[in-house]
This record gives structure tokens, C-alpha cells and sequence, in this order.
């Protein structure tokens, strides 16, 4: 590993990984999130420092005891607004970026300072988070990094078109998109079942493969999308 790590064909390069699940507080004891081991995303941070990259992952509360891939700098985070923050500081420096993170859509729009009684039966208001590929888009057309940027679409149903969507409407270089309803793909299995989308109209399909092997062609993809092969 450390003899590829040098002259890997991502040597030089900076790569940003998210990962995990956000959690976002409604009390002291409660919280929204969503279903994510982070696994693919550390699957992901591995390969890259396989192939020589520094590499920055940026880890969601759900993922918070899942140990950190040798020489990988890591980043804990809570809420989506906090993993907003570190992944657009990183993204300013970084060739690649990676959003393998399941981010929660919507938090509620009041944190309460003191635990909800359960008496209360709340109705819990929620607002939007920020989408962080948009941010990253923007902050891309201004300052060209990070030059490819990569996202994933989770989806239960019409996976290409919806993951097609996501492709333009977010400008990414590429969408790795799975199918959650699919028993052998997703959370908390060690497999996964994809499609790689890329501009054009162009769809690869991978075969059911581990994380680790989804994650070795992914960054196979991005060194060929950053012309570093
Ligand atoms: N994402 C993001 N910021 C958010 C939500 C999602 O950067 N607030 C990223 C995810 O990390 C992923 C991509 O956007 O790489 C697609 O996420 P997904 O949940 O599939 O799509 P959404 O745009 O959130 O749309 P929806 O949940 O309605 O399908
Ligand atoms: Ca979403």
C-alpha cells in the first residue's frame, strides 16, 4: 500500500470524502437523521488514500464509531449545517469531492432548550437544510475546484431518471447511483448494487460487488475524470 501511496496516480491530490448520516436536534434527547453506516464513504476514503491522495473525510454522527482509514484526516460533525461548513472549507483546496453522505433534508425549525415532555405531543415544524452539491456547485463556478466533483443518489424508485436529475441540476462529474429497495444493496449490508451516470447519457452498470470494490472503480473513474492516469 504505501509503495502505490507514493507514486499512486492520485499522489498529489487532495480528495474530500463525506460520509455517514447528519442528526439534527429537536431537544436535548431527540433528533431527526437519516439511515446511513457511512460505509461506502469509508470504503471511498480508503481508496483514494490507495491510490496515493490526502484525503479529508468528514463524518456524520451515524457513522461516529466506525474507525478512521490510516493516514486519513478526519472531521466529526453533527448536523447537516455543520457538515456544510467543513466540506466547503475542504472543497476550496481539494481537486475532488466525494458526497457519499446521507444528509437530512430537514431539521426542525426550533431546537428546544429543555427535553419535550411527553405530555406535550408536539407538532414539529422542519425546514429545509442546505443542499451542500449546490453550494459546492457554485462555489466551483467561481473558483474552478474541486475540479470533479462526485455525488450519489439514493433512491427507491425511477433510479436513472432520478438520478439524471440529480446530475445536472447539481453540475456533478458524476452521479454513483443505488437502488435502496434493492435487499443486497445500501445500508447496512456490506454489498451494494450501482449505476454509475456520467454527462452525456452515459450509464455504466456495476455488478453487485462490496463496498470496497464499488469504491476501488469509483476512484478508478475519478483518476480517468481528472486525466491524473
Ligand atoms: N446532498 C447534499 N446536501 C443535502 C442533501 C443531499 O449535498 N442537503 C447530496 C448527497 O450527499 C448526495 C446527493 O446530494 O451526494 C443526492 O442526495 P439525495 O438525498 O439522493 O438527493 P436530494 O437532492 O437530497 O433529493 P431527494 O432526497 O429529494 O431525492
Ligand atoms: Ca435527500
Amino acid at each position: 500500500r504505501l509503495a502505490l501511496s507514493r507514486n499512486g496516480p492520485l499522489a498529489g491530490k487532495h480528495v474530500v470524502v463525506s460520509a455517514g448520516g447528519t442528526q439534527e436536534p429537536l431537544d436535548p434527547v431527540r433528533y431527526l437523521t437519516n439511515r446511513s453506516s457511512g460505509k461506502q464513504g469509508f470504503a471511498l476514503a480508503q481508496a483514494a488514500l490507495d491510490l496515493g491522495a490526502r484525503v479529508s473525510l468528514v463524518v456524520g454522527a451515524t457513522a461516529a464509531l466506525l474507525p478512521t482509514p490510516t493516514g486519513a484526516q478526519r472531521t466529526d460533525v453533527e448536523t447537516a449545517a455543520q457538515m456544510a461548513e467543513a466540506v466547503l472549507e475542504l472543497s476550496r483546496e481539494a481537486d475532488v469531492l466525494i458526497m457519499a453522505a446521507a444528509v437530512a433534508d430537514f431539521r426542525p425549525r426550533q431546537v428546544q432548550a429543555h427535553k419535550i415532555k411527553k405530555s406535550a405531543l408536539p407538532k414539529i415544524e422542519l425546514e429545509h437544510t442546505q443542499d451542500i452539491l449546490l453550494a459546492v456547485a457554485e462555489q466551483r463556478r467561481r473558483a474552478g475546484r474541486p475540479e470533479v466533483v462526485v455525488g450519489f443518489a439514493a433512491e427507491s424508485e425511477r433510479l436513472l431518471e432520478n438520478a439524471r436529475e440529480k446530475l445536472e441540476r447539481k453540475g456533478l462529474s458524476m452521479v454513483v447511483a443505488n437502488d435502496i429497495s434493492a435487499p443486497d444493496a445500501g445500508f447496512a449490508v456490506d454489498t451494494n448494487r450501482v449505476f454509475l451516470l456520467l454527462p452525456g447519457g452515459v450509464v455504466e452498470r456495476l455488478p453487485l460487488m462490496t463496498k470496497g470494490e464499488v469504491a476501488n472503480e469509483v476512484l478508478r473513474r475519478v483518476v480517468r475524470l481528472l486525466g491524473a492516469g
